[in-house]
């Protein structure tokens, strides 16, 4: 009797995971017998948990915050993108040797290639620097982005990621955000908050940090918060008449690559899948 492939998404907390919803649709949606659970992880035992994957029977599974980091010096052999990134999100066995993967750039490129074809330009502004950050700028060199404005709240984190991904990232002060918005034919916002503090679209006083009536007509617009999907960001954007792109097909399609690691089926995202996720968030397609 062959063993039935299992999986798990780790991370602390890990309630407020997505993953175990889109990866059992797929398993339904194939037919595959195998699992996909949600196993929290407090840090001390966290090296632990990973060492013992293959003694539980683990195929491999997914890595959210706080342990990307960790993941990733404790994976065996790590792809390009996550040993560039710093960071594992996937792991898997291949001919028992534990592998690390960042998916997270792909995922981010295929939710635009699907709202935004033609998103592939030459330059663009990318907020923030943290963990979020790194992925986006490896998915715009990548795809070709020549010049790419990297503006955050603290300075010197975006200096430093702008000497480890190289001469393409051009570092700009928080307070003049506004005078690249015009240059930009993407804008993409990584901040953990969505800007939520920061854009007071109800209060006519209040300045918003993002002049989008200066933007070129045909950029495109993008936040990586899904939650709410139509973020304060987003909704500034679209006030303004500008196309938007919101994050969750960014979780949707980074998923596949595990699933296919796992289960051995490149999985499909759908207008279904994407539906049925929304609806479990209390969230309506927009
Ligand atoms: P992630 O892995 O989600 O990117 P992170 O590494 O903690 O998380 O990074 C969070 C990002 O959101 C950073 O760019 C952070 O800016 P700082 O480096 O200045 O902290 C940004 N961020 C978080 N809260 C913010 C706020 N209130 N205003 C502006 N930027 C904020």
């Amino acid at each position: 009797m062959s063993k039935i492939p299992k999986a798990f998404v780790t991370g602390y907390p890990i309630h407020q995971s997505r993953s175990p919803q889109i990866h059992s649709y797929w398993l339904d949606f194939y037919r595959i017998s195998g699992s996909y659970d949600p196993v929290e992880i407090t840090g001390e035992h966290f090296p632990f948990f990973i060492h013992s994957l293959k003694e539980r029977g683990f195929s491999g599974g997914n890595v959210t915050l706080p342990y990307k980091e960790q993941a990733y010096a404790l994976a065996e052999k790590c792809d390009e993108v996550a040993s560039h990134i710093g960071a594992v999100n996937t792991l898997w066995f291949e001919n028992g040797i534990l592998h690390g993967g960042n998916t997270d750039a792909y995922g981010f490129a295929c939710n635009l290639d699907d709202f935004a074809p033609g998103w592939e330009k030459d330059t663009a502004l990318v907020i923030g620097a943290g963990g979020a950050s790194r992925a986006v700028l490896f998915a715009l060199k990548e795809r070709g982005y020549q010049k790419i404005i990297l503006i955050n709240r603290t300075r010197g984190r975006a200096d430093y990621l702008a000497q480890h991904f190289g001469r393409q990232i051009v570092v700009a002060n928080w307070q003049s955000i506004n005078n690249y918005i015009g240059e930009a034919e993407l804008i993409v916002n990584t901040t953990s908050l969505g800007m939520k503090n920061h854009i007071h679209d109800q209060d006519e006083n209040q300045q918003p940090v993002i002049n989008f009536a200066a933007a070129k007509p045909d950029v495109v617009v993008t936040d990586l918060v899904y939650t709410p999907l139509m973020t304060p960001f987003l909704k500034q954007a679209q006030k303004t008449g500008l196309k938007t792109v919101d994050g969750i097909g960014m979780l949707l399609h980074q998923a596949t690559l595990g699933f296919e690691h796992w289960f051995g089926i490149k999985p499909q995202v759908t207008k279904a899948l994407r539906s049925q996720i929304l609806t479990g968030m209390g969230e309506k397609e927009i």
